[in-house]
């Protein structure tokens, strides 16, 4: 088979940018490894930023979300038992967040694809990219028994951090910035309407606490829980117990409890792999970086690299060059890095590190309240929570 752009990874970054080359005109395949039935059942997190709505609106991707997401205008960080409640129009001359879980995004963006009649193949596992230095690079893959191969002009890896088209780049050429955290999020999500009208973040000499929510019915809550964590340690009054003892606050407010029915360990992991091109070959969101989920940046940068190389892409198509496919890894790196101390800076603030001091403690409390008492510190965490915007072509 022939395409123009090969995609390996049906996530929101592989599906939004085959989404945006169909609408430029430009053809592309995609190919995932997993079932369609696996890829839209994922769970992950659900905080879309402005940028990202814009470029599902613009894509005709955004009915649903438009008609289902939730909207909000800002979040409450709690710790010592007070809460502070950070609005973000006003601090960010009118920027907000949509509640709507990337799995759904996926569904929405698969539909669009198969409606389409566009070329979208599941359970298409890809061993090899090859020739990522030449004019045509080729992926090797194995699809309903049969080996295959793609050959395209360009191939985009969007196929996750394990995914194989990261090491299509030779090892000499490239290199991974990571750290590791000491600690993990046991995630629920209960058949119960959210305690809260927006999300909170809780700091606690027990661990960090987050209430999230899927629907006005649905809410999707995370504990702190230490590494190698089994969910199956956790019973469902365990959970509840904890999280109240995490989330309490000097007041009235009240955690609902409701039937939890779903439980998953995550590790929590910032990466960035630089460049993030070699040759015709592209990485993008996860292939390419990792951010803990604590800033809820993980799709939001996946959207960025794809709308800028979608970009690139079709200016390379309409006038024969190839100079923003060359800035490609600069432009999104810059913005990378950016979400990359932001969630860190998120996650280190507010989670409790088994190794810590007691000097370390002092210090998160006094950012905590230095946030609550300066309109500047609490504009650098709204501007970067809602999102940068992106930059222009
Ligand atoms: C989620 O709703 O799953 C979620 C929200 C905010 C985060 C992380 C996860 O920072």
């Amino acid at each position: 088979m022939r395409t123009t752009v090969g995609i390996i990874g049906s996530g929101p970054a592989g599906l939004l940018l085959a989404r945006l080359l169909h609408r430029a005109g430009i053809d592309c395949v995609v190919l995932e490894s997993r079932e369609r039935a696996h890829v839209e059942r994922r769970q992950r997190a659900g905080i879309l930023e402005q940028a990202t709505v814009d470029a599902l609106r613009a894509v005709g991707a955004a009915q649903r979300l438009d008609a289902e997401a939730l909207v909000h205008d800002g979040i409450e960080l709690r710790w010592n038992g007070r809460g502070h409640r950070v609005d973000f129009p006003s601090l960010t001359g009118g920027r907000r967040v949509w509640v709507y879980a990337q799995t759904e995004v996926v569904k929405d963006l698969i539909a669009l694809r198969l409606a389409d009649g566009a070329p979208l193949f599941f359970g298409a596992r890809v061993h090899a990219v090859e020739g990522a230095d030449t004019d045509r690079p080729v992926v090797r893959y194995t699809h309903e028994g049969k080996e295959k191969t793609l050959t395209c002009d360009y191939v985009v890896g969007c196929d996750g951090f394990h995914g194989v088209a990261r090491d299509a780049v030779p090892a000499t050429l490239r290199r991974t910035f990571e750290r590791v955290y000491p600690y993990s999020w046991l995630g629920i999500l209960a058949d119960v309407p959210p305690s809260c009208d927006e999300l909170i973040y809780a700091h606690s000499p027990r661990g960090f606490a987050l209430h999230s929510m899927r629907t006005p019915h649905v809410s999707r809550l995370y504990l702190q829980v230490p590494n190698g964590t089994d969910p199956a340690d956790w019973s469902d009054r365990r959970i509840w117990d904890e999280l109240d003892t995490r989330f309490a606050v000097d007041g009235a407010w009240r955690l609902r409890r409701g039937p939890i029915t779903a439980k998953s360990v995550l590790p929590m992991r910032s990466s960035v792999t630089e460049p993030m091109r070699y040759g015709r070959l592209f990485l993008a969101g996860d292939a390419a970086h990792i951010v803990p989920p604590t800033g809820a940046k993980g799709l939001n940068l996946a959207a960025a690299d794809v709308v800028v190389l979608a970009r690139a892409l079709a200016h390379r198509a309409e006038t024969g060059s190839a100079d923003l496919l060359d800035a490609y890894s600069d432009t999104c790196l810059r913005r990378v890095w950016r979400a990359e101390h932001f969630s860190y800076f998120m996650t280190t603030t507010l989670h409790t590190d088994p190794g810590r001091s007691d000097f370390e403690t002092r210090l998160q409390i006094s950012q905590l309240d230095r946030i609550a008492s300066s309109p500047h510190a609490a504009a650098e965490l709204a501007e970067n929570y809602t999102g940068l915007p992106l930059p222009h072509a």
